[in-house]
């Protein structure tokens, strides 16, 4: 059985203080169950901070984004050896808002994925199609051309531990979401890319998100589903009440 991950994306929300009350209001409350994990994806400079606080607990803190080189003479970016140094467990790699607006290719987030692995790091690797792509019926091949790229020339073991989360562009943010059949086909297909590459123990093993517009009315609907294996949540996990919420249904 893979466990159901549930990750809480900020993106570029928050204060400090919010964002160390958003802690101190849930992290009590995560069940201690081996079904399900609980991560918030916050702005890098409360991330040490937020790793302290959570020390012990069953909340875990992961980056948005990092560079894929140890150090040097790249101004503005962080390193995946500053993230683990500080504690930090997971890595939000290629999300469609860094591949839009900042210029992430899949070259570049496969340079990520093995620099995440290279230093302890687990990448929570997102991709997804546009509304026309998606109406030109090229969700199936874009997806499996973002992860192939994303995830070659890693090990079978690191392909396992790797989070892929099928985010379809469109559904972000939008209040729109893909039908749970929908999100679930893609999700599916995802894993079958996974075992061409792989095999199917790999393939089985390997935790598929979906994102986009997920809210606590809609979660359950698509956590039923054969292949979503938990969310990744923008808007509904900046409320403390509703990532509670969408946390405790991956225990059902
Ligand atoms: P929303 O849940 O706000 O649609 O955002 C999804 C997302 O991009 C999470 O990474």
């Amino acid at each position: 059985m893979r466990k159901k991950i549930i990750a809480g994306n900020w993106k570029m929300n928050k204060t400090l203080s919010e964002a160390t009350q958003f802690v101190d209001d849930v992290v009590g409350k995560i069940p201690a169950d081996e079904k399900v994990e609980a991560i918030v994806c916050a702005p890098f400079p409360y991330l040490a901070s937020l790793v302290e606080k959570t020390k012990g607990t069953n909340l875990k803190v992961s980056a948005q984004n990092m560079h894929f080189e140890d150090n040097g003479a790249f101004t503005g970016e962080v390193s995946p050896v500053m993230l683990t140094d500080i504690g930090v467990t997971h890595v939000v790699l290629g999300h469609s808002e860094r591949r839009e607006y900042f210029a992430e290719t899949d070259e570049t987030v496969n340079k990520k994925t093995h620099a995440a692995f290279n230093h302890g790091l687990t990448p929570i690797v997102c991709v997804g199609e546009t509304l026309e792509q998606r109406e030109a019926n090229e969700t199936k091949s874009l997806v499996e051309t973002q992860v192939k790229k994303a995830i070659e020339g890693l090990s079978n073991e690191q392909i396992a531990k790797t989070i892929i989360a099928y985010e379809p562009i469109w559904a972000i943010g939008t209040g729109k979401t893909a039908s749970s059949e929908d999100a679930n086909e893609v999700c599916a297909h995802i894993r079958n890319v996974v075992k061409e590459v792989t095999d199917e123990a790999t393939a089985q093993a390997v935790v598929i998100q979906y994102g986009g517009s997920v809210k606590p009315s809609n979660v359950d609907e698509l956590l039923a589903q054969s292949d979503i294996d938990g969310a990744l949540v923008g808007g509904a996990s900046l409320e403390a009440d509703s990532f509670l919420q969408l946390v405790e249904a991956g225990t059902k």
